[in-house]
């Protein structure tokens, strides 16, 4: 708790001097000095970890005024949680300490609910009716003095209000004028962890779960808090802690006890506990013959289940289902449609104002590769699509933001124009599961926002995304009761049983897989860009990605201009650019989808029943999905967007090969060709991908250093990954289309000297799988007995340990050259690698970075730099490795460029 002052033993640190008050605006000169005036140095100084994300309150460079004194009017525990806030944001601020007061002291900002506003100041004009969750900042006077006004039309509101308040005077800007009234867009604002019991993550890259480990929920929550303070200052109001893959014993009684704590701990931040679960439970954890959803005896397992739910937690926000999915069970086994399963929950939810978001995620994952009509892509719409009006009030249709899976690019779904009488929320990837696992920085706001902003023009009219899913395109009412004046319990904005207090008639919602670890919340600190911008979007969808990406620069890295413009610069690119070097023109990311999703391997899509199909051949490349001649997908989106697909002529470049399947000469609306337009999209994405790292490289030395290093070391490997990606794709086309690249770059590697064709020692040339994850397909393996873990750890003397050698003669100019050894370094081991030249060692590193799969592959294919070596002709150069466990020290090549072509 805060200190309290108290009137008559005012601690020190709250006295403030008395003197007369101005509004403030009206002249800055005589403007109130019981507001602290801030003016802090640069940030240079400032620490910075990833772990406190954006809420680091750094100081100014130019100067602000904001009171000292904050105030909460009310005793709810969200209204003190952003009294709170407000002191920490303040102190971290200013660089002084604040305090919270109940005394009434001249000059100060309060919060509360426009209620407690209005009933302690009448005379102020408080809007009468603010929104749930929305707030109003403004100056007021009271009797003579000045007041800095946060009122939320509800609890939340408050708290969403006060953090309004520090993000403007975090970001630098003047809050002399306010005057600021706003509320979120949609009022589901979601983010679901596809945490599992035993405290893994689905698709994580940030380490275990915060919520679980060995099968319980962590007695150590206090992670839990600061997550949920993360979330609300971004405005979001719900998580679901379990994976989609849902782990039926969560609902039993000790769990749910257990999962109460984690409630209980988010409840402070407005953030509401939501359930995955298995559609199967009744039988797995209830002991019932049957889960079918029109079964009497399941029906009543759910209901039961669910007010022993609520008994434990009031507020619970709902369940998420995954099911007839990927093996999950289903209602289709029984039979029954998917609207069937979502009702049976939703009933069993409603009398508590819970609500269902049934995953459309629903799809044959055994398709017949070989059948021209099959197509994963109509799935979601073939089956969602005819029961439009059939769903209960509060299911709520939760759609993948593209109809295949989180890839680099994908058109927009088109079941968000197929459901006119379904509430929907959309559902998007933070944690980079296509999109290069938080090891290559991919800013995806920029996508999102396409996503958001793109006219499915429904009906002959204008339905961008973004207000199919708040609900206001189709005026899809809320979980329940449409005619009702609103008077009803609130399912997910303000306090349960709250009465509505605003206009908000319509509602859908956005939900993030955010992935969030113990390792830095997402792993790397600048992915952290992306849940920023996903709670900003789901607040606010008009937002820009631009200027989402300032305000986390200014909040997480600092305020220096020349930062704030280099890293968003970075950030507006980086999606662009990963497009650019892994899968363009809509062909999807072209990664291991059976394995990774990380690395190259373009024919792991094909030839099987996933259907992530590209079906590139020696002719051509792409998916013909046209109504006329192929799986007639593009006939599910409505006419006019149908029409755009439909027709080469008018389909975008960038999603030609998901609706068409051309020659590989075809000429795209560039002019390039389709051949011609992967190998350069490839060798500019690369070569985007090393600007990164020159572009941070200029941050130097005006950053936190730690911070500097941190991204550095992440951005060069990232350059080295782009260059694996890049020599993959080409050489793979190129070979498999026959047809030279223009520029002659594709199958030509100046400087390059492979591993198969040096002197070997030890070394044995072995086949990589897939064949374009190698340069010319091959490698080199160490087989020779292995070394223990621990003998890589000391520092490596060239000959002191069993190692291999590959050898070659240097026949180029003499000069100052840099050397990149390029090596797999696969999980389940360790190795060491030196360059020796002319018999003595240049460098030495060790190998063991955790990435992706334990056989060498594009997953773990890895660039290390020597920069500056001074070559002559004759010279020998070796690269010695050492293999430890299951990492054989495998190498592919060596290239020598001249040292002024690398930073
Ligand atoms: C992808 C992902 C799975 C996940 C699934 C889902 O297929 O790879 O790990 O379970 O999406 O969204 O349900």
């Amino acid at each position: 708790m805060p200190p309290k002052c108290q009137a008559h033993s005012t601690p020190p640190e709250c006295r403030v001097p008395q003197v007369p008050l101005l509004r403030p605006g009206k002249s800055l000169t005589i403007f109130c000095r019981l507001f602290l005036t801030v003016l802090l140095a640069s940030s240079l100084s400032t620490a910075q970890t990833a772990d406190q994300a954006w809420l680091r309150y750094p100081g100014y460079h130019g100067r602000t005024v904001i009171p000292l004194k904050a105030r909460a009017l009310g005793h709810g525990s969200l209204e003190q949680s952003a009294a709170q806030e407000l002191q920490r944001g303040i102190t971290g601020l200013a660089g002084a300490s604040s305090c919270i007061s109940n005394s009434a002291i001249n000059g100060e900002t309060i919060v509360g609910t426009a209620e407690e506003v209005h009933k302690a100041y009448p005379e102020l004009a408080v809007p009468n009716d603010l929104e749930p969750e929305g707030y109003w900042l403004d100056w007021a006077e009271s009797k003579g003095h000045a007041l800095l006004v946060v009122a939320g039309g509800d609890q939340r509101g408050v708290l969403y209000g006060v953090f309004a308040l520090l993000r403007r005077l975090a970001t630098d800007q003047d809050v002399t004028h306010l005057n600021l009234r706003s509320h979120p867009a949609m009022p589901i604002r979601w983010v679901d962890e596809w945490d599992n019991p035993d405290g893994s993550i689905e698709r994580d890259y940030a380490g275990r779960s915060i919520f679980f480990e060995g099968g319980q929920v962590r007695q150590d929550l206090a992670p839990v808090a600061e997550y949920a303070r993360l979330l609300a200052s971004i405005g979001i109001n719900g998580c679901n802690v379990n994976n989609v893959n849902a782990a039926p014993q969560l609902l039993d009684a000790d769990h749910l006890k257990q999962l109460a704590r984690i409630a209980n701990t988010m409840r402070p931040w407005g953030v509401r506990l939501a359930l995955s679960v298995d559609i199967a439970s009744p039988q797995k954890i209830g002991g019932l013959s049957t889960y079918d959803p029109l079964d009497p005896g399941v029906q009543s397992w759910w209901a039961a289940k669910a007010a022993e739910i609520y008994a434990l937690i009031p507020d619970f926000a709902g369940f998420t289902v995954k099911a007839d999915s990927e093996g999950q069970p289903g209602p289709s086994s029984f039979g029954r449609t998917s609207a069937d399963a979502a009702n049976t929950l939703a009933a069993a939810l409603a009398p508590h104002g819970g609500v269902v978001l049934y995953r459309a995620f629903v799809y044959n994952h055994h398709l017949d590769w070989h059948d021209p009509k099959a197509d994963r892509a109509r799935a979601a719409y073939d089956i969602f699509h005819p029961l439009d009006g059939k769903f209960a009030a509060n299911v709520v249709v939760q759609t993948k933001e593209g109809p295949i899976d989180f890839q680099a690019r994908e058109p927009v779904s088109p079941l968000f124009a197929g459901l006119e009488q379904t509430s929907q929320a959309m559902e998007l990837q933070v944690t980079q599961e296509y999109t290069g696992q938080q090891r290559h920085l991919v800013y995806l706001a920029p996508m999102w926002k396409q996503v958001l902003d793109f006219d499915l023009r429904a009906d002959g009219r204008s339905t961008p995304v973004k207000e199919i899913i708040a609900g206001k395109t189709f005026h899809r009412p809320l979980g329940g009761n449409p005619g009702s004046p609103r008077t009803g319990p609130r399912p997910w904005g303000g306090n349960p049983g709250s009465p509505r207090t605003g206009p908000r008639p319509w509602g859908g919602g956005m939900v993030a897989v955010a992935g969030v670890g113990r390792d830095a919340w997402l792993g790397s600190p600048l992915a952290l860009a992306n849940l920023y911008a996903f709670g900003r979007l789901a607040w606010d969808p008009n937002l820009s990605a631009e200027e989402i990406a300032g305000e986390w620069t200014r909040q997480t890295i600092s305020s220096d201009p020349e930062v704030v413009r280099t890293v968003v610069k970075m950030l507006m690119q980086s999606w662009p650019a990963y497009e650019n070097y892994t899968g363009p023109l809509g062909m999807q990311t072209l990664t291991d989808i059976t394995g990774s999703h990380y690395g190259p391997n373009i024919e792991s899509s094909e030839n099987n029943g996933w259907g992530q199909w590209h079906r590139a051949d020696h002719l051509g490349v792409g998916m013909d999905r046209t109504v006329a001649t192929g799986t007639g997908y593009a006939g599910q989106y409505p006419p006019e967007v149908a029409k755009l697909y439909e027709s080469l002529s008018t389909c975008p470049d960038e999603l030609l090969l998901f609706f068409h399947h051309v020659p590989y000469t075809y000429r795209l609306h560039s002019g390039k060709t389709v051949i011609q337009h992967i190998y350069d999209s490839h060798y500019e994405g690369a070569e985007q991908a090393a600007q990164f790292a020159r572009d941070w490289a200029t941050l130097e030395g005006r950053i936190d250093q730690t911070l500097y290093q941190q991204v550095r070391d992440r951005l060069v490997y990232q350059a080295g990954h782009a260059i694996v990606w890049r020599d993959a794709i080409v050489q793979y086309f190129l070979k498999l289309s026959g047809i030279p690249d223009e520029k002659g770059r594709a199958g030509h590697y100046p400087g390059r000297l492979e591993a198969e064709d040096a002197r070997l020692t030890g070394y044995k040339v072995i086949d990589v799988t897939p064949w374009e994850d190698a340069s010319g397909g091959k490698a080199v393996s160490c087989d020779q007995p292995q070394v223990p873990p621990e003998a890589l750890a000391s520092p490596i003397v060239p000959g002191n340990l069993t190692s291999c050698t590959a050898e070659w003669t240097w026949s180029g100019a003499p000069g100052r050259y840099n050397i990149a050894v390029q090596y797999f370094d696969p999980a389940g081991g360790g190795a060491a690698f030196s360059l020796v030249l002319n018999h003595q060692g240049v460098d030495s590193w060790a190998a063991g970075a955790n990435l992706p799969s334990t056989r060498p592959s594009g997953d773990n294919s890895t660039r290390h730099i020597t920069p500056n070596v001074s070559l002559k002709p004759g010279d020998t150069l070796e690269v010695r490795g050492i293999p430890s466990g299951s990492n054989h020290a495998v190498l592919d090549y060596i290239e020598i460029t001249p040292a002024a072509a690398v930073p």
